[in-house]
């Protein structure tokens, strides 16, 4: 009974991957959209020494950015007001305070690859720290629990 289940998982995970393949790779062709953030004061060390706590968190104006540059940057896999529609993660369940911050800084900066396939390009060289730290300000306004 296990083991039929398990094989029955994985031929769903299987048609997943092949069914979004196509889908992350167009994704992946969408030319980054600018941030401008000339707004919020700059950060400790210059935009490309990252801090470990988001420095604009609860920033009202950061957040109204962070919302923007949502929509045109990650939107298209993490869905609009970051409800997921399944191709990628719900990031309303990402952790409001530092422990998040980490995880939202690994992803936004290095991505994700598995395998050799790119399932989330990174984001530091084309849009920066400040504009990162923005994104995650809205983020934790739609802090939703599991
Ligand atoms: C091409 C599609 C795509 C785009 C565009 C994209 N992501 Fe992702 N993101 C993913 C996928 C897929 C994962 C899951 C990666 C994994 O599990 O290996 C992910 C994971 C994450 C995670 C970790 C979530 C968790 O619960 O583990 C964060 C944070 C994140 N993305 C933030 C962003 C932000 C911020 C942007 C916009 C600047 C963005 N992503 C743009 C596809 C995308």
């Amino acid at each position: 009974m296990k083991f039929a289940s398990r094989i029955a998982l994985s031929a769903a995970a299987a048609t997943l991957a092949v069914a979004l393949a196509p889908q992350l790779m167009a994704h992946g062709d969408v030319t980054p959209q600018p941030v401008d953030t000339s707004d919020l004061p700059d950060i400790e060390g210059g935009n490309d020494v990252w801090v470990a706590r988001n420095p604009y968190s609860g920033n009202a104006r950061a957040i109204e950015i962070g919302a923007s540059a949502y929509n045109q940057n990650c939107a298209r896999c993490h869905g609009l007001q970051a409800i997921s529609g399944g191709i990628a993660p719900d990031l309303r369940y990402l952790e409001p305070g530092e422990s998040g911050d980490e995880w939202f800084q690994e992803r936004f900066r290095h991505g994700s690859v598995r395998d050799g396939k790119v399932y989330m390009p990174p984001f530091d060289e084309v849009l920066g720290q400040k504009a990162g730290w923005t994104i995650r300000a809205w983020l934790e306004t739609q802090y939703t629990e599991e």
